[in-house]
C-alpha cells in the first residue's frame, strides 16, 4: 500500500524535510529493519533513529532491504548524551554511521540538553564542523527550550535547523513552538499521537474524526501538520502506518483547532529538558 505524496517543509540552511516520516521505537534487530524496509517500500522516506536507540544496525540494514537509493532517504540520528562534547560527538557520528553503514546523515540532532554537564555548545560546535566536512547535511537539535537554543546561536551565529520535541493536543507547547516560527527552525512532534497522554480517549478527538471521515489517530496528526510541524509516528501496523501519512486530503477547522486546544494539559506536564537528562 503506498502512502500519499509528502510535501517537503524548508530548513534554514537552504535544504528540506519531508513533512511525515516514521519513528523506530517499535522493535527491534530483523523485525525493525523488515518492517522499516516495509515502510520505506510503502514511500516513508524520513526516518528518526538515535544512537540511544540501539537500533541504528537495525534501521541500516532496513534502507538496505527496502533496495531504496540511498539518497532518497531522509536519516536523521542523534548525538547521545554520553557523547556530548569536543571530540566525542566526532566519535559518536562516527559510530552511528558505522551502525547505520552510511557515509553521512541526513540530519543530526543533539538527543537531551543535558544542562548539568553544559556541554550543548561544544557538541553544538563540533557538528558545525562534521557538517562542513560533509558527514552531516544539516544540524539540530531535540528537546531545548527558547533559551538552550538562543545559547547555541548566540555563540556561532547559526540556530538549528530543527528542534523535536514531544508535542500533541496534549502537549502543545505553544510558546516554545510560537519561538522556533518566528526563527525558521522546524518543530519535529516525538510521541505525536499523544500516548501516554490518552489523547487517543478522548472524546474531542473521536467527534472530529467522526465527522471528517478519517481515524482518530489522523486528527491528531494533521493538527500538528496544520500548523507545519513534522511528525514521526510509528506503527508496525501498514494500515495504521498507511493513515498516519495520509494527512493532507482533509482539513481541521478553525473550531476543531478550538476544541482541540482544550486537550492541552501545559508546559509543565512535559518532560522538562532543564531537568530531565538522558545518557
Ligand atoms: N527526541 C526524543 O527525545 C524522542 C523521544 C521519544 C521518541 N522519539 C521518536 O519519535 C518516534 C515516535 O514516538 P513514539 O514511538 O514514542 O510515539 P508514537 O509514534 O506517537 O506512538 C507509537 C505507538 O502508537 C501506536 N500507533 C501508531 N500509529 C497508531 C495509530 N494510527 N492508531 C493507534 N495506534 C497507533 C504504535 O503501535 P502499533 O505499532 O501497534 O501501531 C506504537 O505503540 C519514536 O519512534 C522515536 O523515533 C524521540
Amino acid at each position: 500500500m503506498t502512502i500519499p505524496a509528502i510535501p517537503q517543509l524548508p530548513l534554514l540552511d537552504g535544504g528540506s524535510i519531508p513533512q511525515v516520516g516514521t519513528g523506530t521505537l517499535i522493535a527491534k534487530g530483523n523485525e525493525l529493519a523488515d518492517t522499516l524496509a516495509q515502510a520505506i517500500g510503502e514511500g516513508f522516506r524520513l526516518l528518526d533513529t538515535a544512537a540511544q536507540y540501539a537500533n541504528e544496525g537495525a534501521v541500516g540494514e532496513a534502507i538496505r532491504r527496502s533496495g531504496v537509493d540511498r539518497a532518497e532517504i531522509f536519516l536523521t540520528t542523534k548525538i547521545a548524551g554520553m557523547d556530548q562534547g569536543r571530540g566525542h560527538t566526532r566519535h559518536g557520528l562516527t559510530d552511528s554511521l558505522r551502525r547505520l553503514a552510511t557515509d553521512y546523515v541526513d540530519l543530526l540532532l543533539i538527543h537531551w540538553p543535558n544542562p548539568s554537564r553544559g556541554l550543548a555548545l561544544e557538541t553544538w560546535q563540533e557538528m558545525l564542523d562534521l557538517q562542513a566536512e560533509g558527514l552531516v547535511r544539516h544540524v539540530g537539535v531535540s528537546n531545548f527550550l527558547p533559551q538552550q537554543l538562543t545559547e547555541l546561536h548566540d555563540a556561532t551565529g547559526v540556530w538549528p535547523v530543527a528542534n523535536q520535541i514531544q508535542l500533541s493536543p496534549a502537549l502543545a507547547r505553544t510558546e516554545l513552538r510560537a519561538f522556533c516560527r518566528e526563527r525558521g527552525i522546524v518543530v519535529e512532534g516525538w510521541s505525536p499521537l499523544g500516548q501516554k497522554e490518552g489523547t487517543m480517549e478522548q472524546l474531542v478527538v473521536k467527534k472530529i474524526a467522526d465527522r471528517i471521515g478519517v481515524t482518530k489517530g489522523q486528527v491528531i496528526l494533521r493538527w500538528a501538520v496544520q500548523q507545519g510541524c513534522v511528525v514521526i509516528p510509528a506503527s508496525k501496523n501498514p494500515e495504521r502506518r498507511h493513515a498516519n501519512a495520509d494527512l493532507f486530503g482533509f482539513e481541521l477547522t478553525d473550531q476543531d483547532m478550538t476544541d482541540l486546544a482544550t486537550l492541552d494539559l501545559g508546559e509543565h506536564a512535559a518532560w522538562d529538558p532543564n531537568t530531565h537528562e538522558e545518557w
